[in-house]
């Protein structure tokens, strides 16, 4: 494993993001709240760049008509067709081979659970050490 200093903890605040090369690779590195994120700067869907994207939440719902947003900028939404991927893990809710119009069975369960899609954005580790921002790839 490789590493490679992103930025110096006082040149990089929360709310930013970084686009650096590393090996060829294009990865996108974000601030959140002073946690830091990597992701390769792709979307896995037509290659966008996800480092144009806007960074979400998500709506979650415990039952008819009571909605609560979470997780408020942990969610990046691709700027060319709004896929969104956990910013976290990289993993994408959306699969739109699976998006058509349909009629559904309806039943009544108890809880309620995630389906992951197929797509995962590339993700890296990140760590700070002393005053500098590292890449680990
Ligand atoms: S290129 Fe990202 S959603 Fe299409």
């Amino acid at each position: 494993m490789s590493r490679h200093v992103v930025s110096s903890v006082d040149d990089f605040p929360p709310g930013t993001r970084r686009l650096i090369t590393v090996k060829g690779r294009p990865i996108v590195v974000f601030n959140i709240e002073g946690e830091y994120f990597a992701l390769l700067n792709r979307c896995p869907h037509q290659q966008a760049s996800l480092f144009h994207g806007t960074l979400t939440g998500l709506v979650a719902s415990s039952e008819p008509g009571c909605y609560k947003f979470e997780r408020e900028g942990e969610i990046l939404r691709c700027p060319w067709h709004g896929w969104e991927f956990d910013i976290r893990t990289g993993q994408s809710y959306c699969d739109p081979s699976k998006i058509q119009a349909k009629s559904y069975k309806i039943e009544i369960e108890d809880g309620a659970s995630v389906v992951k899609g197929p797509y995962i954005a590339e993700t890296f580790s990140i760590v700070v050490e002393e005053n500098y921002v590292v890449l680990e790839l």
